[in-house]
């Protein structure tokens, strides 16, 4: 079948814990075997030509669950980063950060801000992590900072629409990317969790009974084959191609 690549994918990585639990083990063994999922995923999309991945790793409302289970996620990541910023850079990935950044601790947000520096030349994929990442507080904080702008006399009210909107989201930096094209969920779950929603407006959505530990490069090129088959309307009518513009004399489709 022929894949079409969709450039900008979104990922909520669903079930480190019930992954886990089902084994016998705890949460955080989830966690663990979740955040070793992410280095293939991110080569495969990088090696199928995607041009944006974004990972949801944690959302405003992940701040309610304890605190050891939020350590454990933060080390995580640190692990990641430390080990896998090389090879990022050989792959020539780009990574950025969007979120409440400021709410992590100062060496989480050190090493963050160091591996975005190092591979801030990059061209290749474009890979976001999405951490203390909410949409309504994006979308609240993008308000807030129109407000401002308005109140500085930088802009008006009435210069606001949704490209203007779009630039004071925190995916402003993807630019034309910024738009989700495919939107994935493992665990079976079907619910976005406040998590790209004004980017995924016209996504395509797959959701995967799958466990974001066991989630493999080859589910990744099953949600594509899915995608390639939908058809894509962005509110308009279906095969909306040449052959429906043409119309005789009394407005009968002619094939
Ligand atoms: C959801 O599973 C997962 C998270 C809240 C965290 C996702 C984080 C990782 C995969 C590791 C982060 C590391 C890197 C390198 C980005 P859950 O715990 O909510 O699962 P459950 O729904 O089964 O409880």
């Amino acid at each position: 079948m022929n894949l079409m690549i969709p450039k900008h994918i979104a990922i909520v990585m669903d079930g480190n814990g019930r992954w886990a639990q089902k084994r016998g083990h705890s949460r955080l063994f989830g966690h663990i075997r979740g955040s070793s999922r992410v280095r293939s995923i991110v080569r495969t999309a990088s090696e199928m030509g995607v041009q944006a991945l974004t990972l949801y790793a944690f959302s405003t409302e992940n701040w309610s669950r304890p605190e050891n289970e939020r350590r454990v996620l933060w080390r995580l990541l640190k692990k990641y980063l430390k080990k896998e910023a090389d090879d990022l850079h050989r792959q020539n990935v780009r990574l950025r950060v969007i979120g409440e950044v400021e709410r992590l601790d100062a060496d989480l947000q050190e090493i963050l801000s160091s591996v975005v520096e190092r591979l801030k030349g990059n061209s290749g994929l474009q890979l976001t992590f999405a951490i203390s990442y909410g949409s309504r507080r994006e979308l609240a904080d993008a308000a807030r900072r129109f407000a401002l702008d308005c109140v500085h006399g930088i802009l008006s009210p009435s210069d606001m629409n949704e490209a203007v909107l779009e630039k004071y989201l925190w995916t402003a930096g993807l630019g034309d990317l910024s738009e989700v094209d495919l939107f994935i969920r493992t665990s079976g779950e079907h619910r976005m969790s406040n998590f790209l929603l004004w980017q995924s407006a016209y996504a395509e959505c797959v959701f995967v009974d799958t466990c974001w530990p066991d989630f493999e490069p080859k589910d990744l090129i099953q949600a594509i084959e899915e995608y390639s088959r939908r058809e894509r309307r962005f509110g308009g009518i279906a095969g909306a191609g040449p052959e429906f513009t043409s119309l005789n004399s009394e407005g009968m489709l002619l094939k």
